[in-house]
């Protein structure tokens, strides 16, 4: 088929012309998974998009892996209704509240630093329109996990990339440099309670598929996980295919539905293993759907 013949099929915005089967510029009586029409849903089920981030408050910036707040509405509007419940284990500053306050859900958010869920805690007390209620908890999600009473439609989050942030590689070694100048944090915490501070590998997917198994409890029936994570590359070279060996233990308990990836087109080049050896520029994330089905 050639771009002409396609073009018959698409409209300007590059979306499917085929409204006798599907009136996708409406909202559908069926549709119980969101408040999208065809149209916004279609947008959302393309596997990759450009975030680029908006600027971060001061308070914001001492995080060393924030999260768009773009990022949260586009999945918490995908996979949640109006005044659905949104869980977050691993809140960093609280983006995810944030981006649920302005899509109108409520949410619980646990993070264990306390200077980040202080931070959390006043962007969540932000006056706003619409009328949600945000949770804040500091606390190690383990502990705080197994408390929770409520049930939610939705997890989105994104735990530590397993040690990344206390190795000099590349471009982590130039960001810390820069943060460090700058007199900004360059790892979360010195605590042992923090999964970045965990050395070996297997021991961190443990403790990590562990959190997801205790998600999977509080999650209602047919609601979807979403984990934002990355593979990781070595100090030697080698690469640590997180994101892959995640989403393989995960796949056992739920179902695996795609991975949508988070594309950063606003991250500075460097000329790592030149002249000798292929170093990536790693400017993609793994958006990771699961979905709970008994
Ligand atoms: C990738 S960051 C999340 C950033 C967040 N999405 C945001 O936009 O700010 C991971 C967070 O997990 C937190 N963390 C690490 N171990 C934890 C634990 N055991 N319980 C709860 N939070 C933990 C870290 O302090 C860090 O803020």
């Amino acid at each position: 088929m050639t771009d002409e013949d396609l073009s018959d099929f698409l409209d300007s915005d590059g979306l499917p012309n085929n409204t006798e089967d599907v009136d996708i510029g409406n909202y559908h009586e069926g549709n119980d998974l969101n408040d999208l029409t065809g149209k916004e849903w279609i947008k959302f089920t393309k596997s990759w998009k450009i975030y680029r981030p908006r600027s971060r408050g001061q308070s914001e910036k001492d995080h060393p892996a924030k999260f768009p707040e773009e990022l949260v509405e586009d999945f918490v509007g995908f996979f949640t209704q109006e005044d659905d419940w949104v869980l977050d284990p691993f809140m960093g500053t609280g983006s995810t509240l944030v981006g649920c306050r302005s899509m109108g859900r409520n949410a619980v958010g646990i993070e264990l630093t306390e200077k980040y869920a202080d931070v959390a805690k006043d962007r969540a007390r932000q006056q706003s329109l619409n009328p949600v209620q945000l949770e804040v908890m500091n606390e190690d999600c383990r502990d705080a996990l197994s408390n929770l009473e409520r049930k939610f439609d939705y997890c989105l989050t994104s735990p530590p990339y397993w040690n990344m942030l206390k190795k000099s590689r590349g471009g982590v070694e130039s960001e810390h440099k820069k943060r460090e100048n700058e007199g900004l944090d360059t790892k979360y915490s010195d605590s042992k309670r923090d999964l970045g501070n965990i050395d070996d590998y297997e021991e961190f997917l443990d403790e990590l598929e562990k959190i997801f198994l205790d998600v999977y409890d509080v999650l209602k029936n047919e609601g979807y996980l979403t984990v934002v994570i990355q593979n990781i590359r070595t100090e030697d070279g080698e690469m640590k295919p997180l994101a892959w060996d995640l989403a393989s233990r995960l796949g056992e308990t739920y179902v695996l539905k795609q991975e949508k990836l988070w594309l950063q087109d606003d991250k500075p080049l460097g000329i790592w293993g030149y002249p000798s050896e292929y170093v990536s520029n790693v400017a993609h994330h793994y958006c990771l759907i699961f979905k709970k089905v008994e």
